[in-house]
């Protein structure tokens, strides 16, 4: 298959991206490189994989997307995006619609009437949900943003939806729950946690730390994300939640990062921040019925991870030796 994978030296894009090209399919890469966070934490991702895949230096927003899909591409992983929960309030959020919002319109609307495309894959948010009515929270449940970058999840998923019901486009949203694993995004708890506890540095818990999340591995949010694009059959608009199936707190995780790195962990405590939801936790039955199955567990993931941001800590501590 030919694979578009948008935000592809990101994170999840980075990951997924070398996993699709170790299947044997052939990849185009976009990214904007954008200044959410470190740029050159993005080129460190996606550079082992540059003699294998081409890559598009560019904004969604602008590139000229309907000539892209129309090198035959099969199949668009939509990863690109602003994340970040808690930086969406004032003026920020104008980052929000245009990289979330307006990308995602511009890629679905020159998506329609290609002739080789089949489905498009659309990196939605358990943030969709906020505070829910229910857990574990199903795809039926009513979503009730508490971010702004949760609404602006939202109306991009609203998109793919509706681009699926008025035009037959073959698109698929997957709500991921908070993702983790190496590659892990350096504003996200669990990069910053590690850090701080390998330097020896208190780590910064906003609240009580009794906030509960469903943390899902990186490996099975890109087993999702081949699922959602390549079984047949499953109904264009679909939405389903990606959750990992753990239901831990904050407070637990840091006891396990103790466990693993050997040594007690130094703890402040600040305000909560705004938007951060209490609780998330997914019902994934619908993509279990597709055969996704979660296989890495929090205390393995976690193990990885230190791993990953140990390695990168002595590779910055050998450059400045050197
Ligand atoms: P990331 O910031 O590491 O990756 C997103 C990439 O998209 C970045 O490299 C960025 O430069 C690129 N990008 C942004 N706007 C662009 C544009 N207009 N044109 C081209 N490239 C653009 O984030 P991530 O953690 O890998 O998240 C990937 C996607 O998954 C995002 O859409 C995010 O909202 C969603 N998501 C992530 C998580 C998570 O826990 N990481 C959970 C739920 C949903
Ligand atoms: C994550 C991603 O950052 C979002 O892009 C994504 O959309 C969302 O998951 C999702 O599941 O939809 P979040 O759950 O806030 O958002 O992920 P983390 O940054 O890993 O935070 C987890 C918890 O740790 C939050 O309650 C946060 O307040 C807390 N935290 C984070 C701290 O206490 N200290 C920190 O330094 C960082």
């Amino acid at each position: 298959m030919k694979c578009l994978v948008t935000g592809a030296a990101g994170f999840v894009g980075s990951t997924l991206a070398k996993s699709l090209l170790d299947d044997g399919h052939s990849v185009i890469g976009i990214d904007s490189f954008t200044d959410y966070y470190d740029p050159a934490l993005k080129r460190h991702n996606i550079a082992p994989l540059l003699g294998r895949m081409e890559l598009i230096e560019g904004d969604l927003n602008s590139v000229d997307l309907r000539s892209i899909i129309g090198r035959d591409v099969n199949v668009v992983f939509h990863q690109a995006g602003q994340p970040g929960v808690r930086k969406s309030w004032g003026k920020d959020f104008g980052t929000y619609l245009d990289e979330n919002i307006a990308a995602t319109q511009k890629l679905l609307e020159s998506s329609i009437g290609s002739a080789s495309l089949k489905r498009v894959v659309y990196a939605s948010s358990s943030s969709v949900y906020g505070n829910a009515a229910k857990y574990p929270t199903s795809e039926s449940d009513l979503p009730q943003p508490m971010s702004p970058y949760g609404v602006s999840k939202l109306a991009a998923e609203h998109l793919c939806s509706l681009y699926a019901q008025n035009y037959g486009l073959e698109t698929v949203s997957l709500r991921y729950f908070t993702v983790y694993g190496p590659g892990q995004r350096p504003d996200m708890a669990f990069t910053r946690f590690i850090t701080a506890a390998l330097k020896g540095e208190n780590l910064e818990v906003y609240g009580a730390g009794d906030q509960i999340r469903d943390f899902t591995f990186v490996d099975d949010i890109v087993a999702a994300n081949k699922l959602a694009a390549f079984t047949d059959g499953v109904p264009p608009g679909k939405v389903m939640n990606a959750a990992g199936g753990t239901s831990v707190t904050i407070n637990e995780v840091i006891e396990l990062l103790g466990t693993i790195i050997g040594r007690p962990i130094g703890v402040e405590r600040s305000a909560t921040v705004r938007g951060d939801v209490f609780r998330t936790g997914g019902d994934a039955s619908e993509l279990q019925s597709l055969g996704w199955k979660p296989q890495v567990a929090i205390e393995e993931g976690l193990r990885r991870q230190v791993e990953w941001v140990r390695a990168r800590l002595d590779s910055a501590a050998d450059e400045v030796v050197a």
